[in-house]
């Protein structure tokens, strides 16, 4: 006969890990629906549940004791230290696109075009990244970030870009992408910022090698002139956007 445990599922025993690393913790920590979408689920689990699971315990409402611990006022670079799961391919797009001899603007575009993949979501990363930080940058940074979703998919000889080999092996040979990108792509084609995204492109299919030395501080600088840190923090601040920023600063809190 099999034991309990044997008999669990893996996905179980990670349930059961986390339940019994939520009851260590001080609050309830609640998974929003995406998290469980994510996990192959649609689900949530209401208030009450929650509490008559962990009797006593108050939901948590602020920082997530078990994410690195934000400042009181968050900057940009606060945030690619403490919530970017990874900043190698960042940094060294930036840094292609500095040795070119790229300006700033297209410097930052390339520094902060998979800002979303790293933080946030993948799916749409593009839209995602430029919305985070449109209320930031210039408006050339922002459309780059957003057209780059697109753009990528299809080639530019002229401009030196192919479609990248890595796309065939991962997404398989017979890929098509779906039509709002095809139509995103012709809508940027004759954009005054086209190559701005193009290049972001040009910068990028080169930027996933794991010795390449980069250093977040050569971009203090460019950051300090060209993204606009509000006085409040990141994300406690009223711009628009500035929810998608909390939501990293505080992703479980209740509400
Ligand atoms: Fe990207
Ligand atoms: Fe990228």
């Amino acid at each position: 006969m099999q034991t309990q445990t044997a008999a669990m599922t893996l996905s179980d025993r990670a349930d059961a890990l986390e339940e019994h690393m939520m009851h260590e913790l001080e609050h309830i920590i609640t998974k929003s629906v995406l998290f469980n979408l994510a996990d192959g689920k649609v689900e949530m689990e209401g208030g009450a549940a929650l509490q008559a699971k962990h009797p006593g315990k108050y939901m948590l409402m602020g920082a997530d004791p078990r994410l690195p611990q934000m400042p009181e006022k968050p900057t940009l670079i606060d945030y690619f230290k403490c919530r970017f799961a990874s900043t190698a391919h960042l940094l060294q797009s930036a840094t292609h696109a500095l040795k070119a001899g790229h300006n700033e603007k297209v410097v930052l575009a390339c520094l902060l075009h998979d800002v979303a993949v790293v933080s946030f979501i993948r799916c749409d990363h593009g839209y995602w990244g430029a919305q985070m930080i449109e209320p930031y940058v210039d408006e050339e940074v922002s459309w780059a970030v957003r057209a780059h979703q697109a753009l990528r998919f299809f080639p530019d000889e002229s401009a030196g870009y192919a479609y990248p080999d890595m796309y065939v092996k991962y997404f398989g040979p017979d890929y098509q992408p779906e039509p709002y990108i095809v139509e995103e792509y012709k809508r940027a084609r004759n954009h005054r910022h086209y190559m701005t995204a193009r290049l972001i492109c040009v910068n990028d299919i080169y930027s996933f090698d794991p010795n390449a030395k980069v250093n977040l501080d050569d971009f203090v600088d460019i950051i300090g002139r060209n993204f606009k840190q509000p006085k409040e923090g990141l994300g406690l601040d009223s711009s628009p956007s500035a929810h998608m920023w909390r939501t990293m600063l505080w992703p479980t809190r209740f509400l």
